[in-house]
């Protein structure tokens, strides 16, 4: 059963703060009927130093394309909504949390047309463990080629972190659970590998380590590119390109990475096993330079991180 979360606390809604309970929406919101809406997900670390927001200013820029993609005006400029975010956050008296800022059209007519449509924005923060549970860390999870096919784009601005994307995010992951998997992978429409739901996924092999281009209809996860410049940094060479299924099959280790996932490793693939079956050395390595840097204990990396 998956927790619910902790309903206590404020709510920033609009400019003003509200209890948990009282951050409520119309039932003809024009976000809940088209998925007309984006958001991001960020996270905040407790470290020695203090409490520090993980590249807040690059998940802002994201929100902001995001609602350029589909010519959304958030009514607040970035600076706006960064000092909200950290007041949210000095409210709730947390250390560590996850951030939800979302903005979406609300309530004013209905129509596919949001013209007159308000666009509302919420910030909500929660405490909040590891996504895929501890184990996902340490000995890897469970994955399966899911028979949904990332959304294209053709159809949809993919980059963009909105709302309705993650229909198709929620068919692949209903359709692994279903099938007893923990995760699953997503191909894109030219049967190349995407992504996972939630996370951006990478290869190690021979020591090279590779991750899916843009081009495969992926989300530029920040973490992905957090990860990809670490590992450069550490002398690996890291190369963003098509990725096939067999070449995924075929690793010596894979991981997932993400605001929720953090770097989660893969050991297994559709019952055939990554490398050894477990969390790969540098996986392993990856992983701790990413808990260092976001616990701020790398001087080099404290630019990504904003205090609160
Ligand atoms: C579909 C998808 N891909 C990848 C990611 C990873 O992105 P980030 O590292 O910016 O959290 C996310 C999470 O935001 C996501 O929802």
């Amino acid at each position: 059963m998956v927790e619910g979360l902790p309903e206590r606390g404020k709510i920033w809604y609009n400019g003003r703060f509200l209890d948990w309970k009282d951050a409520k929406v119309h039932v003809l919101a024009h976000g809940l009927h088209y998925g007309t809406g984006v958001f991001e997900g960020i996270r905040c670390y407790a470290t020695d130093k203090g409490s520090f927001i993980f590249r807040l200013d690059d998940h802002i820029a994201r929100l902001y394309r995001s609602a350029e993609l589909y010519k959304m005006t958030i009514p607040y400029t970035k600076e706006e909504l960064k000092n909200a975010i950290k007041d949210t956050i000095r409210i709730n008296e947390l250390d560590a949390c996850y951030i939800r800022p979302i903005a979406f059209y609300g309530f004013h007519h209905l129509g596919v047309n949001p013209e007159g449509c308000p666009v509302d924005c919420a910030i909500a923060v929660w405490r909040w463990g590891t996504y895929l549970g501890e184990e996902a860390l340490e000995k890897g999870i469970r994955c399966t080629f899911s028979s949904w096919r990332r959304i294209d784009p053709n159809t949809l601005p993919v980059t963009a972190k909105a709302t309705g994307h993650y229909l198709n995010s929620l068919l692949a992951v209903l359709d692994a659970k279903e099938r007893g998997f923990d995760e699953a992978i997503m191909l894109d429409n030219h049967g190349y590998v995407a992504e996972g739901p939630g996370e951006n996924i990478f290869g190690v092999k021979d020591g090279l380590i590779y991750t899916p281009a843009i081009e495969s209809s992926i989300l530029p996860g920040i973490t992905r590119a957090s990860v990809i410049e670490l590992a450069r940094d550490m002398g690996y060479e890291v190369l963003e390109k098509r990725v096939k299924k067999e070449e995924l099959l075929n690793a010596d280790e894979a991981f997932f990475t993400g605001t929720a996932a953090e770097v989660s490793a893969i050991r297994e693939i559709d019952g055939v096993k990554i490398g050894e079956g477990k969390r790969g050395k540098i996986t392993e390595e990856i992983q701790r330079k990413f808990f260092d840097v976001v616990n701020a204990r790398e001087e080099r990396y404290m630019s990504w991180l904003e205090p609160v």
